[in-house]
């Protein structure tokens, strides 16, 4: 079983961590991420057989590195210096991290639950590390973007249903909940390096939408 945790690093389920429940686990560090190396992620497994192969795999195949014998085909995957030097030093902070992601989720939560055209999807910031910060709008979704936009504030609409997506025009059957999210689903700015009052401010002006 291959588990695809990319976006849930420092997520837990039962207390057990998200992406060690498979033989294999994989992370994303792309930009927004809990923690990023620009692209690249890691592979984490408990086998000796599966670690050894990957090893290989992304280093051309090469018996070693250095030594150009292939014993098969491979790839570049090589993770570089410069990018590992990054998430180590985001590693060394990643309690504050986490915390942090959790409290930017909590203060919109917070700040935003009287507003009525917003709901919040259903969040366990017990064992979930918030990655973005989801909404589902009863409103107009482009509306909000514009208004946003004009008043200095990013937002991203969720993406779009899987199955509506080009490769997979063809999947039979309806998934009514999948494309009811995917329109009305926006993600509010979720830096971690968001400060409290810039929060404050996103969340008057979408209590100011009309
Ligand atoms: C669930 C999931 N899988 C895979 C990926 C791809 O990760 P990467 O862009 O590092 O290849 C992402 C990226 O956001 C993701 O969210």
């Amino acid at each position: 079983l291959i588990e695809d945790a990319c976006q849930a690093f420092g997520s837990k389920w039962n207390e057990k961590f998200l992406g060690t429940w498979g033989d294999i686990g994989v992370f994303s560090f792309s930009p927004h991420k809990i923690i990023t190396t620009g692209q690249g992620g890691a592979i984490v497994t408990n086998n000796d057989e599966v670690y050894e192969r990957i090893k290989k795999l992304k280093d051309f195949c090469r018996i070693k590195p250095g030594v150009d014998i292939h014993t098969g085909i491979g790839f570049n995957f090589k993770f570089t210096d410069l990018q590992a030097v990054i998430g180590i030093e985001q590693l060394k902070m990643i309690e504050f991290r986490i915390k942090r992601k959790k409290e930017i989720y909590e203060k919109y939560m917070d700040g935003l639950s009287e507003v009525e055209f917003i709901q919040f999807l259903p969040e366990y910031l017990s064992q979930t590390v918030p990655w973005f910060v989801d909404i589902i709008t009863e409103t107009p979704r482009d509306k909000i973007i514009s208004y946003l936009k004009e008043n200095g504030i990013g937002s991203r609409p969720f993406y779009p249903a899987i199955h509506s997506q080009e490769p997979y025009r063809e999947c039979k059957g309806t998934f009514n909940i999948s494309s009811a999210i995917a329109l009305r689903g926006l993600w509010l700015p979720s830096s971690i390096g968001l400060k409290d009052e810039e929060i404050k401010q996103i969340i008057n002006v979408i209590e100011r939408f009309s």
